[in-house]
């Protein structure tokens, strides 16, 4: 018997990916001078940086330890025409956040990122942004990076958007902010929902609105330029996840994340595993920045299979990799359907959770739009691959943690993308 896996301790989680990239954004957006604190300086929030280096923006370096920094905003009237093409690097809510902002700019430039972000879909962002009198060049393959953004005049639009995505909703929120015109979208469900946050907090009116079919959200941009920010950014819900399942599939002990960001559409990975029999303390609660954070505390858990659909995917998309290697170690067939975007993200996560887990010994199907696992209780192993996906180099690093279990990452270094640290947090609450 391999000796049983103590999981235990304090611990906080690096700032949310979502909440920094929008936060460098906005403070670069603004006039004067803003401070933001508990930023994530991992690699796609390195990449918002630099971008907004480029168009002008005297960003500073992301300190390590997401210690306060200071950005002294122009306006996003102020913004040059940067010199080379804006390298987004891995990350897709730099290029599709940054489409929408700089559609209205009066000069032209190139966005472009790695081979995986070269490989996914744009047109998604750059087909609202033209009905708003955006402009943009395919300088590469259809539908992907590198895009030129060629400025334009932009005009009001109600979008009906076919997807709840909050990178969609966010482009067209930021078009209508960059150009001064009421934009509307209305999505099937609520997506994150940081961006309407952080401009009502800046003093924007933004109204959410349940139309029976889905969510309307409106934005009348007040026309002044944003006033500075001041921002304390919460540990990210989806890097705590991580933490949350390897503390569910140990034998004994008890880990308390703190500060953790709540955000109801953030948090249905929570949700879902307390569907499977575990029992996640949300403590501490309070309001920090104007989003829902609080201290979570989990112990072991025995898990039993679940059936996830469509609804419930949107609140916990980047975590379904993560809960699918859980429904490994559950009881019984898990079923996830309705997950069809999974298909392109930082890679077609369906088919490398589905793959990976057959490479270790698990039985899991591929549906087109989900994934079918069946638990087992037996020693897993082999070697998996991280496809350059940091959720996928993660979730297979917490089973490999288990007692048993002999599972190589190939490329361990990937989770730099949203969690620097996580093997050494990972061996530090685990003793090993
Ligand atoms: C994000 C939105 C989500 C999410 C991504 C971050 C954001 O993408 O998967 O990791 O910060 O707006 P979609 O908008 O494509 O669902």
């Amino acid at each position: 018997m391999p000796t049983p896996l103590r999981v235990a301790g304090d611990v906080t989680v690096p700032g949310d990916k979502s909440i920094t990239h929008r936060a460098l954004m906005f403070a670069a957006a603004a006039r004067g001078e803003s401070r933001l604190r508990g930023l994530l300086p991992g690699a796609d929030c390195r990449s918002t940086a630099s971008v907004l280096r480029a168009l002008g923006c005297a960003v500073p370096e992301l300190p390590a330890d997401g210690s306060e920094i200071r950005v002294q905003g122009r306006g996003i009237g102020g913004w040059t025409a940067p010199a080379q093409w804006l390298d987004c690097g891995n990350s897709g809510t730099t290029a599709r956040l940054m489409m929408g902002l700089l559609a209205s700019r009066p000069f032209a430039c190139t966005l472009t990122g790695d081979d995986s972000l070269r490989g996914r879909p744009m047109r998604r962002i750059t087909e609202p942004l033209m009905r708003m009198g955006a402009r943009f060049r395919e300088a590469g393959a259809p539908d992907r990076l590198p895009i030129e953004v060629v400025g334009g005049r932009l005009h009001s639009i109600h979008y009906a958007s076919p997807k709840a995505s909050a990178q969609i909703k966010s482009a067209v929120l930021l078009a209508g902010l960059g150009a001064g015109v009421p934009v509307s979208v209305t999505e099937p469900m609520l997506s994150r929902d940081h961006t309407e946050r952080i401009l009502r907090a800046l003093g924007e009116t933004v109204e959410t609105e349940d139309t029976g079919a889905g969510v309307r959200i409106q934005f009348h941009p007040g026309g002044r330029t944003l006033p500075p920010l001041a921002v304390e950014v919460p540990g990210d819900p989806s890097s705590a996840a991580f933490l949350v399942a390897l503390a569910l599939l140990a034998d004994e002990g008890e880990l308390r994340i703190r500060n953790v960001c709540v955000n109801p559409t953030r948090t249905g990975f929570f949700r879902l595993v307390e569907r499977m029999g575990a029992r996640i303390g949300m403590e501490n609660a309070r309001t920090s920045g104007g989003e829902p954070v609080a201290d979570l505390v989990v112990r072991p858990a025995p898990l039993r299979a679940i059936d996830v659909g469509g609804d419930e995917v949107p609140d916990a998309i980047d975590e379904i990799p993560m809960l699918a290697v859980l429904a490994a170690r559950a009881q019984g067939e898990t079923r996830i359907t309705g997950a069809g975007e999974l298909r392109v993200k930082e890679t077609d996560r369906i088919a490398a959770v589905a793959d990976n887990l057959r490479a270790v010994g698990v039985q899991a199907q591929e549906l087109e739009d989900g994934m079918v696992v069946r638990g087992t209780e037996a020693p897993l192993a082999g070697r998996v691959r991280a496809f350059h996906d940091h959720r996928i180099a993660m979730a297979f690093g917490v089973l490999g943690a288990q007692p048993g279990n002999a599972i190589e990452v190939d490329h361990p270094e990937v989770v730099d993308v949203s969690f620097p640290g996580f093997w050494e947090l990972v061996r530090r609450i685990t003793g090993r």
